[in-house]
């Protein structure tokens, strides 16, 4: 349905030029405001902050470990826990709640326009081993709330509105990968932090590994995607800034690194006889240090697991295994640095008389946000009276999968000290209202328009 068709009036020359061209959002916001915008109840609408503080906090029970934060790993029994609690706080918010078959959470609710794909909020619960309390719970408790507040207000969108919690995001983008794409069946077979492989992982949570393909989406049936999230660096913090607006989110892949050298007796065993796997870790990990800092811009790389076998102080490690991790928005530059880090490798192993084995074990593609939902976030904050910048996000997230459905963007609230991934992550509750409210109110904005 077109923006005026669905209004009942003739089409005005101008919108049929702008819907054959691309789309001219300033104008639609100057020429069909009347028609297009919010009404005035619907703008002045705003969620409530201490109901979300009360649901993160909540949440952050499951899991809880005694030095702060959780640790909710995907597929745990802290992970069902704390999905169940999402679950009944999407019941309390109105909307029909199931699970896919790819076992993310959805809660839906029906729209007022017939033929509309739905618009998307939400974000993820797990969490990393030894996580903190926000990343990804302040996009689901805030998308939560976003629907208790149209609820409570008797608001119905346009659009069918769906509040998803994928599964499985920090071990891969998992649930948003299956909604919008294919992951290979080896990768199912693998383990996740819990122990519990992807494919047992979405059985326990009510998913079926066994008709996935069903779980999948096609381009074009959502209407559009948005996701609250804390920055999880300190851009913000530092520029004293209140909302971040995501232009695009960065391609992550992981290779499984499996070194084997020869274990044997450390101290009969000679230094020039040695072939010590660990040694060659050591040598691969600056490797990898010195190729990624040897270019210029803003890519990543760690190696941020290691197992050495059999693990004694007596005897020379014959085998380790490695996680490395290379991060950037241009995909053919991570795949650049691997091919050089691969090289590196080579010659470590040829020096050391150790041998490599590179197994690619999660890919995530970079994405654009898109530019109108962009401009669309900026206005909104500003309007709300909040300061804004426009920054990449260096964190992976399910919007970068969801783009392959359709438009995307992302809100950003201000992490304490840019810390994530750790206990000590910490966001105010006033910024975390701050960026609920936003999305809110750029959603409404979104129903009342097809992009
Ligand atoms: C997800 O949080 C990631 O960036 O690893
Ligand atoms: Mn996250
Ligand atoms: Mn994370």
């Amino acid at each position: 349905m077109s923006i005026t068709e669905s209004q009942g009036r003739p089409e005005p020359l101008h919108l049929k030029i702008m819907k054959r061209r691309a789309f001219n959002f300033s104008l639609l916001s100057t020429v069909a405001v009347n028609l297009l915008e919010p009404s005035r109840a619907q703008t002045t609408l705003r969620v409530n902050g201490p109901r979300i503080d009360a649901h993160l906090a909540s949440l952050s029970e499951y899991g809880k470990n005694p030095q702060g934060g959780v640790t909710r790993l995907a597929y745990s029994e802290a992970d069902l826990q704390g999905r169940k609690y999402a679950m009944n706080l999407m019941r309390e918010a109105r909307l029909d709640v199931g699970v896919d078959l790819a076992g993310n959470i959805i809660g839906r609710r029906a729209g007022s326009a017939a033929g509309l794909a739905p618009l998307l909020i939400g974000s993820h619960i797990d969490s990393v081993p030894e996580g903190g309390n926000y990343d990804g719970d302040v996009g689901s408790m805030g998308a939560i709330e976003v629907a208790q507040t149209l609820a409570e207000n008797n608001i119905k969108l346009r659009h069918p509105l769906e509040v998803i919690i994928f599964q499985n995001e920090e071990g891969g983008t998992i649930g948003s990968q299956l909604i919008s794409g294919e992951i290979p069946d080896k990768q199912l077979d693998l383990p996740a932090n819990s122990g519990k492989t992807i494919r047992e992982g979405i059985r326990i949570l009510g998913g079926d590994p066994t008709r996935l393909p069903e779980a999948r989406r096609k381009r074009g049936a959502i209407a559009a995607y948005l996701e609250l999230h804390i920055e999880q660096g300190g851009t913000l913090e530092a520029g004293k800034i209140k909302i971040g607006v995501v232009e695009g989110i960065v391609g992550i892949m992981h290779w499984e690194v499996t070194i084997e050298g020869f274990a044997n007796h450390a101290g009969t065993t000679p230094m020039n006889q040695r072939r010590d796997a660990l040694l060659a870790a050591a040598k691969f990990i600056d490797a990898v240090n010195r190729v990624v800092t040897s270019i210029p811009g803003r890519q990543v790389g760690t190696v941020g697991k290691i197992q050495a076998l059999p693990g004694a102080y007596n005897v020379i490690p014959g085998k380790v295994i490695l996680g490395l991790e290379l991060r950037d928005l241009d995909a053919k530059k991570i795949e650049s640095m691997f091919e050089r880090i691969r090289g590196e490798a080579a010659r470590i192993a040829e020096s050391t008389g150790t041998v490599f084995d590179f197994k690619q074990t999660s890919v995530s593609y970079p994405a654009l946000t898109d530019e109108r939902i962009r401009r669309l976030i900026d206005e909104t904050a500003k309007g709300l009276g909040l300061t804004t910048k426009s920054l990449p996000s260096g964190a992976g997230h399910d919007a970068q999968e969801i783009a392959r459905l359709g438009p995307v963007g992302m809100i950003f609230v201000p992490s304490v000290g840019g810390i994530s991934h750790s206990p000590r992550e910490f966001s105010h509750s006033g910024d975390i209202t701050n960026g609920a409210n936003v999305l809110l109110q750029t959603l409404l904005k979104l129903d009342a328009i097809d992009l």
